[in-house]
């Protein structure tokens, strides 16, 4: 055990959030600053296939972001997650299962975490999708990507259930309201909604 692992923390902003990484022995809510939570990246692995492939979060730097022409143009100050301690004799295991994250296009970075509770900043290690990695789909429209997420599905499960999860989960943390992550939840709950049974549309008898 080397000095590093006794200090081994994770920001999730993503499935993290709700599915814990093995062996953490803390769990805190906070954010970090400077990033843009979207569902911008591609996902071959868990929430789709490489024939069809979901979309998942990644974080942008929000200087970069702010040239995109995103149309959700507002974004929350910080983005808001949990950060987790591992275990400092598991670290080794579980960076290594870990790694695997990276075959679809997330790359390992550090970022200085803030505790909700104003306790000290942390460094944690954050993996992120970048602009030049080929997952990377970029600026999308908001219906069709609602739409993209309500089809899509993978070896993690639906994809739905990923972005309905994560709002549910940011809603749990009391986190500052991410509207990209709400208008995308609200879309598709309206495509599973009431309107889809109903009796007066045509489809509703074939
Ligand atoms: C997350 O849940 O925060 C996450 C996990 C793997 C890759 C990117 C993000």
């Amino acid at each position: 055990v080397d000095d590093h692992d006794e200090n081994f923390w994770l920001f999730g902003y993503g499935s993290l959030i709700w599915k814990p990484p093995p062996h953490f022995d803390k769990r805190i809510p906070g954010w970090v600053d400077g990033y843009v939570r979207r569902f911008w990246q591609a996902s071959e692995d868990h929430r789709g296939t490489p024939e069809a492939p979901g979309r998942v979060v990644t974080l942008i730097e929000r200087s970069h972001w702010e040239t995109l022409g995103d149309n959700h143009h507002d974004a929350p100050k910080s983005v808001w997650g949990v950060a987790y301690h591992i275990k400092p004799e598991k670290v080794a295991e579980v960076k290594k299962n870990l790694d695997i994250r990276e075959i679809n296009g997330y790359s390992i970075h550090f970022a200085p975490f803030q505790p909700a509770d104003a306790s000290a900043e942390i460094r944690a290690l954050v993996y992120i999708g970048t602009p030049d990695n080929e997952q990377f789909v970029g600026v999308q429209d908001p219906q069709k990507l609602a739409e993209h997420i309500h089809k899509s599905e993978g070896p993690s499960g639906l994809n739905k259930e990923y972005l309905l999860n994560l709002d549910k989960a940011l809603c749990e943390l009391d986190a500052e309201a991410d509207s990209h992550i709400h208008d995308l939840a609200d879309r598709v709950r309206a495509l599973d909604g009431p309107s889809h049974a109903d009796p007066r549309s045509p489809s509703f008898h074939r």
